[in-house]
């Protein structure tokens, strides 16, 4: 049986899970990937020399398996990176409800299932860590994207909850909040955008999407993969609870 530390990642065929996956892979983990599509996981995974579990996280069944999975192939599970999501925008008085269900599904019932099944796993080796990647989403509020928002704050609430039941067992929980980074999910926001409003794809970058913020650029995945990296570390152990930003400045005002 592998020694190495393992790590569950879902949203791994993502822009950002795929960084995370390729970095934890890189400072020694064994990682198992979590998506919904299962040709370009075993793909990857192969690549990484780690495991690929196809689960629909909107399904408390898949949630228990992808736990279940790890631990019968790997016999331990030591870092739980919980980043799978989506966006939807719509107005609050036309937002489909069923798409509200489902992205609390994803992004907030499912962080919390998968952080309950590994918790007495990460407890009997008085060691674990739980990274929930939010969003600067979780911290402050934009309109029509109700379901987004809502789940997002949830899942810092979530973050600070367990960082009080972890504290005394080895095992810290944080949350990580970037603003835009570069990914499938938001060039396709960007795309949309410039052809809505007539605009060139930089002016929607530096003038619309990234208004608030310092730094007008987009943020790269390796950017938010590095700090799970260094919240996984022995030297972050002191950081739990904590709400972490990525966010070129937005919030400073
Ligand atoms: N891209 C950004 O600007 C940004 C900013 C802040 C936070 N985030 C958050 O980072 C996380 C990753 O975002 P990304 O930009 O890499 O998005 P992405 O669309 O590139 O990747 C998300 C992944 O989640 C997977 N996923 C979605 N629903 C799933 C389900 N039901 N079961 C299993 N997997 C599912 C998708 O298949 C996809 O591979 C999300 O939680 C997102 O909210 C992204």
């Amino acid at each position: 049986m592998d020694e190495r530390r393992t790590a569950i990642v879902t949203g791994a065929l993502g822009g950002i899970g795929r960084a995370v996956a390729e970095a934890l892979t890189a400072a020694n983990y064994v990682v198992v990937l979590v998506d919904i599509n299962t040709e370009e996981g075993t793909t990857l995974a192969a690549r990484l020399n780690g495991h690929f579990v196809a689960a629909d996280l909107a399904q408390r069944r898949d949630c228990r398996r992808v736990v279940d999975e790890t631990i019968d192939r790997f016999g331990r599970v030591d870092v739980l990176v919980n980043n799978a999501g989506f966006q939807h925008i719509s107005p609050i008085e036309s937002f489909p409800e069923d798409k509200w269900d489902l992205m609390l599904a994803v992004m907030l019932t499912a962080p919390f299932l998968l952080t309950k099944y590994v918790w007495p796993h990460l407890q009997a080796q008085h060691w674990g860590r739980v990274i929930n990647i939010a969003s600067i989403h979780g911290q402050v509020a934009s309109p029509y994207k109700a379901a987004y928002i809502s789940a997002k704050h949830g899942l810092i609430g979530l973050t600070r909850t367990t960082a009080l039941e972890g504290g005394n067992h080895g095992i810290t929980v944080n949350a990580i909040c970037p603003a835009y980074v570069r990914t499938p999910l938001v060039e396709s926001q960007i795309a949309a955008q410039a052809e809505s409003r007539h605009i060139s794809a930089d002016t929607v970058i530096e003038d619309v999407m990234l208004a608030p913020a310092a730094i007008k650029r987009l943020i790269e995945p390796a950017e938010v993969a590095a700090l799970v990296t260094y919240l996984c570390s022995d030297a972050a152990s002191a950081i739990t609870g904590a709400a972490l930003n990525i966010d070129l400045g937005w919030t400073a005002r």
